[in-house]
């Protein structure tokens, strides 16, 4: 291999898998990955799969922690296929 400067070094990571996002009727979102988790303080955290809140009302966001069952969430186990879901 030769270096080229106006190329960008090849990544020695594994390439990217499919990552599959299922919404859970009124429930959270299943990401099943594998996935990079990083937090805004920088920690990165890898994990197979994560059920992220869409709820609103999880006390380990983004994570779920089954608050959505007390508060009575509902939603169809859909995601909105656009922006008008809201807005991230
Ligand atoms: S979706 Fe489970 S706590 Fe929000």
């Amino acid at each position: 291999m030769t270096d080229r400067p106006d190329r960008a070094p090849e990544s020695t990571d594994p390439p990217p898998s499919t990552v599959t996002i299922v919404a859970r009727a009124n429930g959270p979102l299943l990401v099943d990955g594998p996935v990079r988790l990083t937090d805004a303080d920088g920690t990165v955290t890898e994990v197979d799969r994560l059920f992220l809140c869409r709820c609103g009302h999880s006390d380990a966001k983004p994570r779920c922690d089954g608050s959505h069952k007390r508060n009575g969430f509902q939603a169809p186990g859909v995601a909105p296929t656009s922006r008008s879901g809201g807005q991230g």
